[in-house]
């Protein structure tokens, strides 16, 4: 099976390459960018400005090639890919939780942005307490890490 996903607008961030960037939104506070949405989609964003926070899912365009076992930002231990968020996986998948400030036509306004410039859109949802806020909730490997997110900066070491 293959599935042919197409690009439904662009990430502007700030972030020109993968060194000393954050490495979640955690660690972006404040960093500004934009998700420019292609004309053919913007009929899609009604009703968007009502949420505070959106989901945006994105294709990880500068990595290249992927392990199983990795050693993550926030440990020195490897752990699983999908035990982790690296950014080069089977799949590039990124997910980030930003702050929605504003829509002005096809642009969005956001904040707390973790991708690099130029990172091409996959998905937009609004990001919902109840939907996605599950309670009990166990950090595996990162209880203790997690925390140190908004400190850690990247380097290329995923590049590549
Ligand atoms: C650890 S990932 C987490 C991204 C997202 N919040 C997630 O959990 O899927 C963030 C890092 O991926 C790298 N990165 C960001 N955007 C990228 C892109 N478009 N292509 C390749 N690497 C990227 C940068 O090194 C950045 O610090």
């Amino acid at each position: 099976m293959r599935f042919d996903y197409r690009p439904i607008g662009v990430i502007d961030t700030p972030w020109d390459g993968p060194e000393n960037m954050p490495i979640q939104p955690a660690g972006a506070a404040g960093v500004e960018g934009t998700v420019r949405l292609f004309e053919e989609y913007r009929e899609g964003l009604q009703d968007i400005e009502g949420f505070s926070h959106i989901i945006l899912l994105y294709h990880f365009h500068r990595s290249r090639s992927f392990e199983l076992r990795v050693i993550p930002y926030l440990d020195t231990r490897p752990h699983g890919v999908f035990a982790t968020r690296a950014p080069r996986r089977p799949n590039p998948i990124g997910l980030s939780v930003v702050r929605l400030l504003r829509v002005e036509g096809g642009t969005l306004y956001i904040r707390d942005v973790d991708m690099l410039d130029g990172t091409p859109l996959l998905d937009i949802k609004p990001f919902v307490p109840e939907f996605d806020v599950p309670r009990d909730v166990r950090a595996g490997w990162l209880e203790e890490l997690q925390h140190a997110a908004r400190g850690r900066r990247s380097d290329d070491r995923f590049a590549g």
